[in-house]
Order: C-alpha cells, then sequence, then structure tokens
C-alpha cells in the first residue's frame, strides 16, 4: 500500500506546489564522505572505511530501496498468470501498441518497447506523459496503451490515460498501488510488487517495471520459465556487489564529486540505461549528467570532450560490445577518463566496474544497480542528503492544474 502522496499546506492530497522551493533536509557531517578540502587518497581511504559497514548507509531510504532490489525483482516476477494472459492479449491483438510514462518510469518504458519489439517482435511507440496531448496517433478501441507510473498518480500520466481512454483505448497500468487513480482507470493492472518507495528517485521500482515488461515480452514469445528462472540465479550476485566492483564504485563517486558534468553512453537497450544512469546522477548529486547513444559522440558531442572528462560506458558483453567500445575509444583519444561497466575488462576502461555475465535480457537489471549505488554514494561525497533532492518532489500531481487541463481539452 503506498502512503506517500504529499500533503501541502491547504491539505490536498496529491496536490504538489511546483512553484514552492523544497529544501533538501541536512546531512549529518558523519555521512558525508570525506571532507572536500582533503586529499584524493585520503577520502578514499575515509569512503572505504565507512563502506565496510554498509548498515551505515541504511538510515537512507534510497540505500535500503537499492539493496531491496535483491528481493523485489523476485517478487516482481510473481504476476497472475490469468493477468499474464490478458495482458498479452491486449498487445497481441493491438494494432497499435503505446507507451507512456514520465520520470525515471519513461525510462522503463523504453526499455520496455525494446523489449517488446526484440523480444516477442511486436512494434510498439513511446509518448512521453507530458508530450501525450501534443502529439496525433490513432486512438481507438483496436489501440492499447501501457501506462508506467510508481505512483499511479503523476498527473500528466493521468490525464494521458484519461485521454485515451476516451477514445476507446484498451489500458493496462504497470503502478505500485492498484487503488491510484491510474490503477482504477485500467482494464487490467500490473502490480510492481516492489513495496513502498520512499526515496524521491526511483529506484526498484523502474527494476520491477523493467522485470514485468521483460516477462509480458517473454510470455508472448513462451520463453518465460527460461527467464524467471535466470533471473532467480543471476540478481543476488548483483546487489551484493563484490568488493573490487564496490571500491570502483566509490573511487568513481569521488571523482564525480569534483566534476560539473559527466556521460553515460551505451548502444541498443544500454543506451537506455544510460538515460537511466544520468537521470538518477542528476537527481541525487545535482551533477549534470547526459545519456547518449555511444554512436552518437562522434555527432557533435566529442566537441565537449576534453582532457579529464568523464565518460561512463554500459558495455556488456552483447551484440553492441565492439561498436561501443570502438566509439569510446575516439572519446579516450580526446582525453576522456572511460569507467566501463561490463562483464568483461578491456584496455580502453581506465577503471572498471564489473557486472556478472548473464543472458542479454538481464543486462538492464545488472547494468543499473552499480550505477543506482554511483549515484547514491556520489551524493553523499557532495554532502547532500539523496534522500531529499531540492526542488524535486516524490509525486508530481498538481490536481487543479490536472482538472483545468481536462476542461480545456475537452476531456
Ligand atoms: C517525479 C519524480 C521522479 C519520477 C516521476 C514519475 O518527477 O521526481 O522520480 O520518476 O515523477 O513518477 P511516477 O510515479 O509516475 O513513476
Amino acid at each position: 500500500m503506498v502512503n506517500i502522496l504529499q500533503e501541502n499546506t491547504d491539505g490536498i492530497r496529491g496536490h504538489v506546489n511546483l512553484n514552492a522551493k523544497t529544501s533538501p533536509q541536512a546531512i549529518n557531517e558523519g555521512d558525508c564522505i570525506g571532507h572536500s578540502n582533503c586529499h584524493a587518497e585520503k577520502r578514499l581511504e575515509q569512503l572505504q572505511n565507512v563502506a565496510k559497514n554498509e548498515a551505515h548507509f541504511s538510515k537512507f531510504n534510497m540505500f535500503r530501496e537499492i539493496q531491496e532490489q535483491q528481493e523485489t525483482i523476485e517478487l516482481s516476477l510473481n504476476q497472475q498468470p490469468a493477468d499474464l494472459i490478458k495482458a498479452s492479449e491486449f498487445i497481441t491483438n493491438a494494432d497499435n501498441i503505446y507507451i507512456s510514462a514520465c520520470g525515471t518510469s519513461l525510462n522503463a518504458a523504453y526499455l520496455g518497447s525494446h523489449m517488446l519489439s526484440h523480444i516477442s517482435k511486436y512494434d510498439s511507440k513511446v509518448m512521453i506523459g507530458s508530450e501525450f496531448k501534443y502529439s496525433y496517433e490513432r486512438l481507438d478501441p483496436n489501440c492499447v496503451l501501457l501506462a508506467l507510473s510508481q505512483s499511479g498518480e503523476t498527473s500528466d500520466i493521468v490525464n494521458s490515460v484519461r485521454h485515451a481512454r476516451s477514445e476507446g483505448c484498451k489500458i493496462i497500468s504497470f503502478v505500485t498501488n492498484q487503488n491510484s487513480t491510474l490503477g482504477k482507470l485500467s482494464d487490467l493492472v500490473l502490480p510492481l510488487r516492489c513495496g513502498e518507495e520512499l526515496a524521491v528517485a526511483a529506484t526498484k521500482s523502474y527494476t520491477a517495471q523493467i522485470t514485468i515488461m521483460t516477462l509480458i515480452s517473454h510470455y508472448i514469445n513462451g520463453t518465460h520459465q527460461q527467464l524467471i528462472r535466470d533471473i532467480k540465479t543471476t540478481i543476488p550476485n548483483i546487489v551484493s556487489l563484490c568488493s573490487n566492483t564496490q571500491s570502483a564504485i566509490y573511487e568513481a563517486s569521488l571523482l564525480l564529486c569534483q566534476q560539473k558534468a559527466c556521460y553515460f553512453v551505451g548502444r541498443g537497450c544500454n543506451r537506455i540505461t544510460a538515460s537511466e544512469a544520468a537521470l538518477k546522477l542528476k537527481e541525487v548529486s545535482y551533477i549534470h549528467s547526459e545519456g547518449l547513444s555511444a554512436g552518437e559522440l562522434i555527432h557533435g558531442t566529442l566537441a565537449t570532450i576534453e582532457e579529464g572528462t568523464l565518460l561512463f560506458s554500459i558495455c556488456p558483453s552483447d551484440d553492441t560490445f565492439g561498436d561501443t567500445i570502438s566509439d569510446i575509444s575516439y572519446a579516450k583519444g580526446k582525453g576522456a577518463y572511460i569507467i566501463g561497466i561490463s562483464d568483461v575488462e578491456h584496455q580502453v576502461f581506465d577503471k572498471w566496474i564489473s557486472i556478472p555475465k548473464a543472458s542479454e535480457c538481464l543486462y538492464p537489471l545488472l547494468s543499473i544497480i552499480p550505477l543506482q549505488k554511483l549515484a547514491f554514494f556520489s551524493a553523499l561525497a557532495k554532502c547532500v542528503n539523496p534522500d531529499s533532492p531540492r526542488n524535486l518532489t516524490k509525486i508530481v500531481s498538481t490536481s487543479q492544474e490536472t482538472t483545468k487541463r481536462q476542461h480545456s481539452n475537452g476531456i
């Protein structure tokens, strides 16, 4: 049961005043990782000392929620067989398949679309929640809209769904709370089963959403039992990372906290992981970051690369590996410092965050967890509280504005 809607001074649940400045809660000095004026080696030593006792970080919702993914990814697989049958019927019978979401859920939507076309060979179109009303796609009873939202209350999604429903579209929602506004507007709800998410930055809801999208894609393909076996054997290894990986993350977070900006790159589905990693870092550490296709580096971004620019490359040993290595080699030639996230090491990496080898469709789950940790530790390295990022709220649900917009759209 989700209980995270905010109450504003008018006492209207779910109404968040975006004009109000939200101040982050202070962080205890003891939780800051190193002091900005101390030498990098000393800061690393401090970080490693604190990190020996992971329980120390459990006071932060974001850290607990990252760790919980060991269980929540598996729990999200636990969908009712009747619901999977209904979801696959809606998808396979539809003339057009749309997927809509905002923020982190939007990245899950892009991954879901990738999985649907890659695994089950059904093409879908991702529509940004806030752009839905400006699109001119056909919406009718032969279409299905998959709405992804952790809270089920985000106004841009709720409005999109109301509009699609009014045109007769079938709605499948992926939400934590089945009784949310979105849940109530849906023909079918696939619950995320990841429990309440308190940190503003979404972590376990994202992995639950992509797990369910991957499950549906395999279900349509008839290969879901193998997927379930693979997830059960692979996931426990990644949340409790090996110590080499842990220290690579700490070292990278110390490098990051001295930077104004960085890049995350990947190809194929790893490009979407790059976007989500960049969003997570921005949200909690305020470091500007951009996630992009590694292949796009040479089409403009290379001009910004200079000595020491941090570039994270998500390049597991899937079919994107060779191309991505060649893309980042160009950037390294211009001075970029390359941090590789991969199950295999490569000489182009200056630092390697290792992930386990797995079947291809699991890499989006495996790669994002160390990158969520990277965002968390980068916030601490900047003495920022990762649980309460400035200017952000868990739910952007402006109920009065929603009503006004619906009237003006004739919904
Ligand atoms: C807000 C939050 C984001 C979240 C987005 C979508 O902007 O700050 O972290 O990803 O809403 O939320 P939803 O509940 O619809 O997934």
